[in-house]
């Protein structure tokens, strides 16, 4: 195979990624791996190679796992082609380790990336953090292929990547949640059901456009809608009352433990096929 990215994993995560590295590559330059034959499909309708396996790998090529965390050790014992490999890899995997990642393949230079759903239409929010022996270079460049997904910042400290996962991984998520939430009271109320989806898509979007401009923080935004004793100030006061704020912070904080027992649990896993 002589390809630049090999993309393994075409699910929600890393079919979302595939207009970043189309933006960024070379159609023909870019193999898709699934082991699902419908994902295969829908990925070589887009005019890209596809293929069940890796059977072999161009050194330079750069690979993005996005498969799921509990596949990897399998992945990567049956994956001989990918021992030793010289170019970067990127892991898009909630919780699995650098180290693990490194110990598994036997390579380097290793990047351990949470991007979000947003990447479909280039506005993912990717934190990433690399292994001390990337080298510089490949530094440069994962920073530029994560780029290509939206915003992408780099953290020093792996301890991050839990955390990040809970907020960016699942960030899409809650705030759909939440959209859900008003949907179904304005439809209680009785907008239709296009008016319904129109307007919360609305207010989220320029939501965030404001958000997203200048270094206003959320809690001004808040301010400036909530004049006191109006209107929105009633309903931040039941918010408030709910423990709101506690209760995603909770939520946040569940995630973020189970991203580290994710990455418990696929060590324990390499460590045992390591050891057999
Ligand atoms: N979803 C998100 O928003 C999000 C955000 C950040 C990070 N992530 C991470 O991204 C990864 C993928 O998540 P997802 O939501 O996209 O999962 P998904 O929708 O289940 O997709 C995973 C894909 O990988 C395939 N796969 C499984 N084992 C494989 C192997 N050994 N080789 C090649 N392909 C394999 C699966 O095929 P089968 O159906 O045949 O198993 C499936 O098509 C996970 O590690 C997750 O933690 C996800």
């Amino acid at each position: 195979m002589s390809n630049d990215i090999v993309l393994v994993g075409a699910g929600c995560m890393g079919a979302a990624l595939l207009p970043g590295l189309f933006k960024g590559f070379q159609k023909s330059r870019i193999l898709v791996v699934d082991t699902s034959p419908l994902r295969r499909e829908k990925v070589a309708a887009m005019g890209v190679d596809v293929a069940s396996a890796i059977d072999n790998i161009d050194g330079g090529a750069t690979v993005v796992l996005a498969l799921p965390p509990n596949s990897f050790s399998g992945f990567a014992s049956s994956t001989l082609a990918l021992k030793g490999h010289a170019g970067l890899v990127i892991s898009v995997m909630a919780g699995v380790r650098i180290a693990t990642i490194k110990h598994a393949l036997q390579i380097c230079n290793v990047v351990r990336a949470i991007p979000n759903t947003p990447a479909e239409t280039l506005k993912s929010m990717t934190v990433f953090c690399a292994a001390t022996s990337v080298s510089l270079l490949c530094l440069e460049f994962a920073e530029r292929v994560l780029s290509l997904f939206g915003e992408a910042i780099r953290v020093e400290s792996e301890n991050l990547m839990d955390p990040a996962t809970a907020i960016c991984g699942g960030g899409p998520a809650y705030i759909s949640y939440f959209a859900e939430c008003m949907r179904c009271f304005a439809v209680e109320q009785g907008f239709n059901d296009d008016e319904s989806a129109l307007i919360v898509a609305q207010v989220l979007c320029g939501t965030g456009s404001l958000l997203s401009v200048g270094d206003r923080r959320p809690m001004q935004l808040c301010r400036d809608v909530m004049t006191p004793g109006g209107t929105t100030a009633r309903a931040v006061e039941v918010l408030d009352r709910n423990n709101f704020k506690e209760v995603v912070g909770d939520a946040l904080l569940k995630a973020t433990i189970h991203s580290r027992s994710l990455g418990c649990m696929v060590e324990e896993a390499e460590n045992e096929r390591s050891h057999r």
